[in-house]
């Protein structure tokens, strides 16, 4: 079997739930040594006790100090760092008026900043190994959802500083964006929380793709492990959409 990550150090941001932990598990059958990030403790070591060669390292992502502590951590464990996959990510619900402006912040930072903070820390590194940075924004980046300004704002940003970090390290690093559409993980049912009726906001958020069905974390992780690899190595400055069709309807 090939193994398309074979040697590589990935940092995975949002690694105990969700798409971030599909995803670490899918870089890890793929050979690569891991930083899983995450805030729940007990998740996140219950993981890293399930996958070999790697570590968990908690903390608040909103934290710059947070992010260079993880770039550090694969360095003095694995002696480098080739790809940065970031998941981490919150709602921050509520319109304009009823989101109180420190909700504002820590969702823009959470989900915003947090890239700007551990590229800035992975950056000089990556460059050493040609390495990859990886951002999970969302179709939000392009299409607006009742009650989600924060959330929408923060995932335009992310695709916009995404395509500035390609420019800026082309052609030593390659950085991309994968835009989900609804997929099941705790996010989302937290989402259907800003409609009346929740479980049916989510199996409508399934039945409005072109597909029928709501994404698995591991229609991402498929993606994902694609893009980071060397299969992806013409591919930069991309937002790519995984959505099943929802923005085509
Ligand atoms: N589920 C969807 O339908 C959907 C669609 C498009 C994009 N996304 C994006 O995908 C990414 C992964 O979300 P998910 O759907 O897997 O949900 P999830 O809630 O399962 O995962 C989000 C992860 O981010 C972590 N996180 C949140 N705030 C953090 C902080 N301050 N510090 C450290 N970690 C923090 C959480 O602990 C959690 O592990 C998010 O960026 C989300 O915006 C989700």
């Amino acid at each position: 079997m090939h193994l398309k990550l074979k040697d590589k150090t990935c940092i995975v941001t949002g690694a105990t739930s969700g798409m971030g932990k599909a995803i670490a598990i899918s870089f890890h059958k793929a050979g690569a040594n891991l930083i899983l990030s995450g805030r729940n403790e007990e998740r996140g070591n219950l993981l890293a006790q399930k996958i070999e060669n790697s570590i968990f390292l908690a903390g608040d992502i909103s934290e710059p100090k947070y992010n260079k502590r993880l770039v550090e951590t694969a360095i003095e464990n694995f002696g480098k760092l080739d790809i940065v996959s970031v998941n981490a990510g919150i709602l921050g619900l509520g319109n304009v008026i009823d989101l109180s402006v420190d909700d504002w912040h820590i969702t823009l930072n959470t989900n915003l900043s947090s890239i700007f903070y551990i590229s800035k820390y992975a950056i000089p590194f990556l460059e050493k190994t040609k390495g990859n940075i990886l951002i999970n924004a969302s179709i939000a980046a392009y299409k607006s959802f009742p009650n989600h300004p924060a959330y929408c704002a923060s995932k335009a940003g992310s695709v916009s500083l995404m395509k500035q970090m390609a420019v800026d390290y082309a052609p030593n690093i390659r950085v991309n964006a994968i835009c989900p559409g609804p997929v099941d993980t705790p996010l989302i049912w937290d989402s259907a929380k800003a409609f009346k009726n929740p479980e049916l906001a989510v199996e409508n958020a399934g039945k409005a793709t072109l597909l029928k069905r709501l994404g698995k974390p591991e229609d991402i992780a498929s993606l994902a492990l694609f893009l980071v690899s060397e299969d992806a190595s013409w591919i930069t400055g991309t937002a790519m959409n995984i959505d099943g069709g929802i923005l085509n309807t």
